[in-house]
């Protein structure tokens, strides 16, 4: 049942809260990620872990891709990611203690799984499957599992699985770094996961205001988002939302790369969706913004509440709570998903049933 909401996906953005405070759940000790979360082998396989390889399809991909950079700053291992579509073609060079992990919400999408059965093959230190479907063929198949707890999704539109998979993503970092010798400077992330379900709540109290903003897309035929560092794959999601279920084509960049090419592209009909949390990346990315108002684009900034940005003509802000660095990425998704919610409704397209697309697919 939709719970009195009109459609799935809305439910399922807003069980956000609930479903991460579940998948956090048991696996956190008073400072520290409990590593047998993982299962009662993992902390002597990840003791030999020398590098990751991470692969998922679609908005899977993309947590993976905000794991790269969890991974390599809290654990120090070098992380690759990469669709499966791709990996399980090439010729995969695997270095000793390479450690497989496959993210998939249904645990049965043809790619995945096709290349966690090319991994098997081949020498890696072993494999994790982090899912969201107890007893698919990728958790039967996995050295190692970690299940996320995001509880049927029936949106075709992948959201609460995607901040669920951040989460044990986040957990896998911290259990990473933990093995490795990390000791103790990760208990403020742990805090944050801990206070996390409760920020998700109060980002979920934008709705009203994402929905005014949405306005302005309703007519528009193509929107271009922006992040750096960890908000580029979160930029690349809240694209792939947009165009699933409001048929508007949208690309991602990080914002680096706006003058290498797409600013080309910017005028009066190409929203910009830039997601600026108050992080290092901050002041580049303000200079990226001055480039597209230039250029008479309208700029929609989704950023900290602390950050000196009024809305003015052509520049919407948003105001997001404070969140630690670390957790931003996970935050920052919830207003995207809403943005491309309330377009699509606004376009009277079937939310919960884009066209053309399926829910798992597990033909190649
Ligand atoms: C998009 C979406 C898809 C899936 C992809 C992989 O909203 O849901 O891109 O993420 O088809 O599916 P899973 O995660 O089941 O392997």
């Amino acid at each position: 049942s939709k719970g009195g909401y009109r459609h799935f996906m809305l439910k399922e953005i807003h069980e956000q809260s609930q479903v991460i405070a579940a998948t956090l759940e048991g696996r956190l000790g008073d400072h520290q990620v409990l590593v047998n979360s993982f299962g009662t082998d993992a902390e002597q396989l990840f003791r030999g872990v020398r590098q990751v390889h991470i692969i998922a399809c679609g908005t899977s991909y993309h947590a993976g891709m905000v794991a790269r950079y969890w991974i390599e700053k809290l654990a120090g291992v070098p992380t690759q990611v990469e669709v499966a579509s791709e990996y399980r073609y090439r010729e995969v060079v695997v270095p000793e203690g390479t450690l497989f992990v496959t993210l998939s919400q249904s645990g049965e999408t043809a790619d995945t799984l096709a290349a966690l059965r090319f991994a098997k093959q081949r020498d890696y230190r072993g494999s994790l499957a982090i899912c969201n479907v107890p007893g698919s063929s990728l958790v039967r198949e996995s050295d190692l599992t970690l299940m996320t707890q995001a509880g049927p999704e029936i949106g075709v539109a992948s959201t609460k699985a995607f901040t669920t998979q951040l989460v044990a993503l986040m957990l896998l970092a911290l259990a990473l770094g933990r093995v490795r010798g990390a000791n103790g400077e990760h208990a403020p992330i742990v805090q944050g996961l801990r206070e996390l379900p409760g920020v998700i709540n109060q980002v979920l109290a934008l709705d009203g205001e994402v929905e005014r903003l949405s306005m302005a897309f309703a007519e528009k035929h193509h929107a271009l988002f922006l992040g750096r560092g960890a908000h580029f794959p979160i930029a690349q999601e809240g694209a792939l939302k947009l165009k699933e279920i409001s048929y508007i084509h949208a690309e991602a960049y990080p914002a680096g790369e706006l003058k290498h090419g797409p600013l080309a592209l910017v005028d009066s009909e190409m929203p910009v969706i830039a997601v600026a949390p108050n992080d290092e990346l901050l002041e580049k990315l303000k200079s990226n913004l001055q480039e597209v108002r230039a250029r008479g684009g309208e700029l929609f900034v989704f950023a900290d509440e602390s950050i000196r940005m009024e809305t003015s003509a052509h520049l919407h802000v948003l105001r997001v709570p404070a969140v630690s660095d670390a957790l931003a990425p996970i935050v920052y998704t919830i207003p995207l998903q809403l943005l491309a919610y309330h377009v699509a409704v606004l376009k009277g397209t079937d939310v919960d049933q884009p066209r053309n697309l399926a829910k798992s697919v597990t033909v190649e």
